[in-house]
């Protein structure tokens, strides 16, 4: 990691400022060797979650034992609700692995998340039934077939049915927890008047995974690397002792590695304090470590220590400062692309979004320094969750993983990053470790899983 940092430290930096560059490495940079570590323990949890419910993972069996042949041709809808956005599509596939999609994006208002779990459904029904006004089903159908993208924890009961098991990302909607996500989107349905049939709900990890695999078919991971962290791959059933079914063949397992958490995680009391406040404490450990909803947050919490020890903007701080998830993930991405000089874009940052019109060149170097920590930890955690399920499927000499997600896709250097760690913890096994951008393909997949189990 070292190797990586150098370049950070301005030549002409003072004494005080080496000091805190150093103490910030020193809490926030993760060493090879506790990489190492990660990638064992978490494969055991992989374990322990496919032997039993009720384990730190939840490693939920998904109901999806094949990947598409790339000849599926039919016209679907799919509904994906990620996190702060909602998407209703329609999604064309037309053989030979081609897909087009016509899309429609929502935001999903804070006061919905909040509120109850009627009023949130109703607006899912609300923005389909618009959809299908603008797009009718083609060819004389009275209906739609519909693939249910859901991306929160979901005790899959069969591959069209399935109860919430809690919230993450900073939904809290009511009367949700429990039950049948599908049942409650049915009956939206039915008090706003759509036709249209539920048939299959996924997860985005799984969707991801399997719109992938239409193009890909050596694709055997899906990852999201966005508001939230998940990952999905495709496990024998012979691997899955909590399975009841048969064990013949394979299914795709949602992880829900955002819940991971071990003594082998290198969180600071940074983390602890963004976890104590949050919606879900104690949940979700590792999500809050990697994923866009937090990595600003993170920096945030650091830079109001470093204003009260008086190491950064002179001790002053701002009520932009101090409101929590003010200092978005999206800062942190401006901040490590300004390449101006005197940092000059991160000076108008301060100013415009912070309020913050005091700072000083070693104070605009500090923040980049821990925007690049928090940045780097991120991704290389995420590298080591990806090299977890590659060892525990022992897919080594050749894999592709899909990822989808807007810190994959756009945060400076992430990929760049997470390949390095992976190099540092496989060796020259990562050349056989395929990291591909997927896009937009959580709904693709739900699309596709709904096409291929419309008939169960
Ligand atoms: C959260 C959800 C998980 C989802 C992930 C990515 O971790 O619990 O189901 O896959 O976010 O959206």
């Amino acid at each position: 990691a070292a190797a990586v940092l150098s370049p950070l430290v301005p030549a002409d930096a003072d004494e005080r400022l080496l000091d805190t560059f150093a103490r910030l490495d020193g809490l926030l940079t993760v060493s090879s060797s506790a990489l190492h570590q990660i990638v064992v323990s978490m494969a055991s949890e992989f374990r322990r979650g496919l032997a039993k419910d009720g384990r730190s993972l939840k490693m939920i069996p998904s109901f999806v034992t094949s990947l598409p042949s790339g000849q599926e041709i039919d016209s679907v809808l799919a509904l994906d609700l990620g996190g702060s956005n909602f998407r209703v599509c329609q999604v064309q596939l037309q053989g030979h692995g081609r897909v087009r999609t016509t899309q429609r994006k929502y935001t999903v208002p804070d006061r919905l998340k909040e509120g109850t779990g009627t009023e949130l459904f109703d607006f899912f029904a609300d923005c389909v039934a618009e959809f299908v006004r603008e797009h009718p089903p083609a060819g004389g159908s009275d209906g739609h077939t519909l693939g249910f993208t859901f991306s929160f924890p979901v005790q899959q009961t069969s591959i069209n049915h399935g109860t919430l098991m809690h919230w993450s990302k900073g939904f809290t909607a009511s009367g949700v927890v429990g039950v049948d996500v599908v049942t409650l989107l049915q009956q939206a349905f039915e008090r706003k008047k759509v036709k249209v049939n539920v048939t299959a709900l996924v997860n985005d990890t799984v969707g991801t995974l399997v719109a992938h695999a239409y193009t890909n078919p050596q694709t055997y991971v899906g990852v999201i690397l966005g508001t939230g962290t998940n990952a999905a791959y495709m496990e024998r059933l012979s691997e899955v002792p909590k399975w009841a079914g048969g064990k013949d063949g394979n299914m795709i397992i949602n992880t829900e590695w955002g819940a991971y958490d071990a003594p082998a995680l290198p969180i600071t009391e940074f983390d602890q304090a963004l976890d104590r406040a949050s919606a879900n404490p104690k949940m979700q450990i590792f999500e809050k470590l990697i994923s866009g909803m937090y990595l600003g947050e993170i920096v945030r919490i650091i830079l109001t220590s470093l204003v009260a020890s008086g190491e950064l903007f002179g001790g002053r701080t701002s009520p932009d400062l101090n409101r929590p998830y003010h200092f978005e993930t999206a800062y942190m991405s401006r901040i490590e692309r300004d390449h101006s000089l005197e940092l000059a874009d991160t000076m108008n940052l301060f100013t415009d979004l912070l309020g913050i019109s005091w700072s000083t060149l070693d104070d605009r170097r500090i923040v980049k320094h821990v925007c690049q920590l928090v940045g780097l930890r991120a991704a290389r955690l995420s590298a080591a969750g990806i090299a977890a399920i590659v060892t525990k499927i022992n897919c080594l000499d050749g894999c592709t993983v899909a990822i989808d997600g807007s810190l994959f896709e756009q945060y400076p250097h992430f990929q760049s990053r997470m390949r390095d760690a992976l190099y540092e913890i496989l060796g020259i096994n990562a050349d056989n470790i395929i990291l591909e951008q997927a896009r937009d393909g959580s709904g693709q997949g739900a699309a596709l899983i709904a096409l291929l189990h419309r008939n169960e």
